[in-house]
């Protein structure tokens, strides 16, 4: 019997130029390049120019995702985009982004799960695509977490990076088993509890100010490595596979830390991890497909491959996919 999947069929990111290396950050902080490799891997980060928004960023991620489709914006039913550092409160960054393809059919808006945005923004749309709502979809991750970093906090100024990812899901037919191409599985979750934890303290209906990012990391910490490991789990099992069959974990770069500690739990091989922690630092939603596109573009990921993609963010949110490449 054949079925629909939602099939990625090409993929794109895109870094502002501005890069900041961890001993510019330690003229502005208390902090030092040691000490932020010791403790979360990051060497350096990507940040957005005076006036380039998230919508800008995600622009260019699409057209480079567009461009390995081999489609146009005419071809697209639907723009998703994942951010927590929307242009403006309203309208979605996504008709931004929209707008700027040249697009006037379709439609377009925004997913808010933070850092588990692009995994959320991947499964609302395979959604669509599978029952037959859209043939073709833009997904986006982009942020400009700077502009929401409190620049003398170097608790969590350290942390983060700006940046977008993005793929074109297309539908395509399957058989219904794990062999074929596209979209597997996807398990999503939240639990509100934990608001205090990770949040902006700021925000149209509070303060009616932008805020800035706050965060009890070793509590986040505890919580990522937690969390990752048994959605991993779930989503492996509503498949029936186990996690030797994984090619490729393509993990929300939050940590260094948090990618070895989640693998080691799972019993998956480090060297199956794509890591860009180092080069990006946390991007939030784009960090998954900014991980996605540099791992296709230098080769390691390959037609056939099976990729897991898992993040968790602010919310908590938290979720993976299952992917045949
Ligand atoms: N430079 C130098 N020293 C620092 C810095 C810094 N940038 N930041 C904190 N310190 C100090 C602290 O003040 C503390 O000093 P003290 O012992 O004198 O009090 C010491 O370093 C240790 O601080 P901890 O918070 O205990 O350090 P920890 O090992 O937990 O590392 C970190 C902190 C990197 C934030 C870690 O907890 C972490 O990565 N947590 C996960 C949070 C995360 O990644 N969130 C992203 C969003 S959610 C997600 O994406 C999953």
């Amino acid at each position: 019997m054949s079925i629909i999947r939602s099939h990625i069929t090409g993929c794109g990111s895109y870094l502002p130029e501005r890069i900041i290396e961890n001993a510019e950050m330690a003229k502005l902080v208390d902090t030092s390049d040691d000490w932020i490799i010791a403790r979360t891997g990051i060497k350096r980060r990507h940040v957005a120019a005076d006036g380039e928004m998230t919508s800008d960023l995600a622009t260019h991620a699409a057209r480079k995702a567009m461009d390995a489709a081999g489609i146009t914006a005419d071809d697209v039913d639907m723009i998703v985009v994942a951010t927590a550092t929307p242009d403006e409160t309203f309208p979605a960054t996504a008709t931004r982004v929209q707008n700027n393809l040249g697009m006037t059919k379709g439609f377009a808006f925004d997913v808010q799960a933070v850092c588990s945005g692009f995994v959320f923004a991947l499964s609302v749309a395979d959604n669509f695509v599978t029952s037959g709502q859209a043939k073709t979809a833009l997904v986006i991750g982009a942020e400009t977490f700077s502009r929401i970093l409190d620049w003398d906090d170097r608790t969590t100024c350290v942390l983060f990076g700006d940046g977008a990812g993005a793929v074109v899901l297309q539908a395509s037919e399957g058989t219904g088993t794990t062999e074929d191409r596209g979209l597997l599985a996807s398990r999503l979750h939240s639990d509100g509890r934990h608001h205090d934890l990770l949040y902006v303290d700021g925000g149209p209906s509070s303060t009616q100010t932008t805020g800035f990012l706050r965060m009890a990391g070793k509590e986040v910490f505890k919580h990522a490595v937690k969390n990752l490991s048994s959605v991993v789990d779930e989503t492996l099992e509503q498949v029936g596979l186990a996690s030797e069959a994984i090619d490729w974990v393509v993990p929300h770069q939050a940590n260094k830390r948090i990618l070895d500690a989640t693998a080691r739990k799972l019993k998956i091989d480090p060297s199956k991890v794509i890591i860009t922690v180092d080069e990006h630092a946390n991007t939030s939603a784009a960090s998954v497909p900014l991980a996605l596109d540099t791992a296709v573009r230098d080769g390691r990921i390959q037609q056939g491959d099976l990729l897991l993609m898992e993040a968790m963010g602010g919310g908590f949110t938290w979720g993976a996919c299952l992917v045949r490449w």
